[in-house]
């Protein structure tokens, strides 16, 4: 007989999507030297102290001066790949849809197609290797992109269409790009059958820079399927209900704020799923926020005192938030069903200690 499983093993394993995790935000520190040398390209700090900031607005430089690294094919798919792999190994997630910038990188030369196809090739090798499947999402950060940017993605996107890149987000600071900003662009990508998202209430913006009638724009408005935080948005109950009744999917991550804001954090998420939302945990920037999609699932199952029930239930919101086409989504929902069933027979019963450690390796289960 093999041993019961720990309820880490067991978290770690728990089949997971990734919906909310930016590449750039996702590579790892020592790859981005490696790259950053190889371009020429000068970072202000070495890897050990580069991804350290004071605030979001701090984060928000890194993350754009780390892109500019960036420049050929093959960097962006090592990146993807490295990524994938990191998802994998440390989480156990089945199915990834990935933002990326592409404003981000071509100013150093790069095109659209390039940074498109290299990210598609890393993240093939990590399906063929890893199983791991995935989608893109290409996404404007409104700090430093216009309205008529957005527009310009989308006739990239419509010059170069891929199978793979699936829809369109909306990142960066809310204060400085509220959503009906963005009206043409997320109507235009509508109409072009894309998927849509947007980064909304997000706790790093007061109340009046992200205020819960953001929310009701991006829904009502820009027509999105589904919505990045949210937090902002517990000041108006009656739109969480809203929302809830409705069943429109959150993405959200603990850990990617700054460390006194994440104990409020995980009590808004906690909030927000008693809500009856449908929530599904993300990374959002995990190499520069130190963590993995492991640790943040065990940091919120620890804070907030959850167990096995709410484990499936975010497990599977996973599924149905993604936006795989309804067969994919079926068999993913079987394949992750049969596994839950199989970690709750092998789980220690009395076991709820949670190991924070950021990596652990991936245990086995049998
Ligand atoms: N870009 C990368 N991570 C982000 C976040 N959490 N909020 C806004 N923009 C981002
Ligand atoms: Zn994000």
């Amino acid at each position: 007989m093999t041993a019961p499983l720990s309820f880490s093993d067991y978290l770690d394993l728990v089949p997971k999507v990734e919906l909310h995790l930016h590449i750039a935000g996702a590579i790892r520190a020592t790859t981005l030297v490696e790259l950053a040398a190889k371009n020429g390209v000068r970072l202000p700090r070495p890897a050990e102290t580069l991804y350290q900031w004071q605030d979001f607005y701090g984060f928000l430089e890194v993350l754009r001066l780390g892109a500019l690294s960036l420049r050929h094919p093959a960097d962006f798919a090592r990146a993807a790949y490295e990524c994938v792999e990191d998802l994998h190994r440390h989480g156990n997630v089945r199915h990834a849809e990935i933002f990326f910038n592409p404003h981000y990188f071509t100013p150093n030369g790069a095109t659209y197609p390039e940074i498109a196809d290299g990210l598609i090739e890393g993240l093939a090798r990590g399906e063929r290797e890893f199983g791991v499947s995935s989608r893109l999402i290409a996404c404007i950060d409104r700090s430093v992109c216009l309205p008529s940017e957005a527009l310009q993605m989308l006739e990239w996107m419509a010059a170069h269409p891929r199978e793979a890149v699936i829809g369109i987000g909306l990142d960066g600071a809310e204060r400085v790009g509220p959503p009906l900003a963005w009206l043409e662009a997320w109507r235009r990508a509508g109409r072009a059958g894309l998927f849509r998202t947007a980064h909304v209430c997000e706790d790093n913006q007061a109340l009046f820079e992200g205020p819960p009638e953001h929310v009701t724009h991006c829904r009502d408005a820009l027509g999105c399927d589904r919505l990045d935080h949210g937090y902002n948005m517990l000041a108006d109950p009656g739109l969480v209900a809203r929302m809830a009744r409705e069943q429109v999917p959150f993405t959200m991550a603990c850990w990617s704020s700054i460390p006194p804001n994440r104990a409020p954090r995980r009590e808004r998420i906690r909030r927000m799923h008693e809500a009856g939302l449908l929530l599904v945990l993300g990374t959002d920037d995990p190499t520069m926020f130190h963590t993995t999609m492991g640790h943040g699932w065990r940091s919120v199952f620890a804070g907030n005192g959850w167990g096995p029930a709410e484990a499936r239930r975010l497990s599977l919101a996973g599924v149905t938030a993604s936006w795989l086409p309804a067969d994919r989504k079926a068999a993913l929902a079987a394949e992750f069903t049969a596994r839950l069933d199989a970690l709750d027979a092998a789980l220690d019963p009395a076991d709820r200690a949670i190991d924070l450690a950021v990596e652990r390796p991936l245990p086995r289960l049998g």
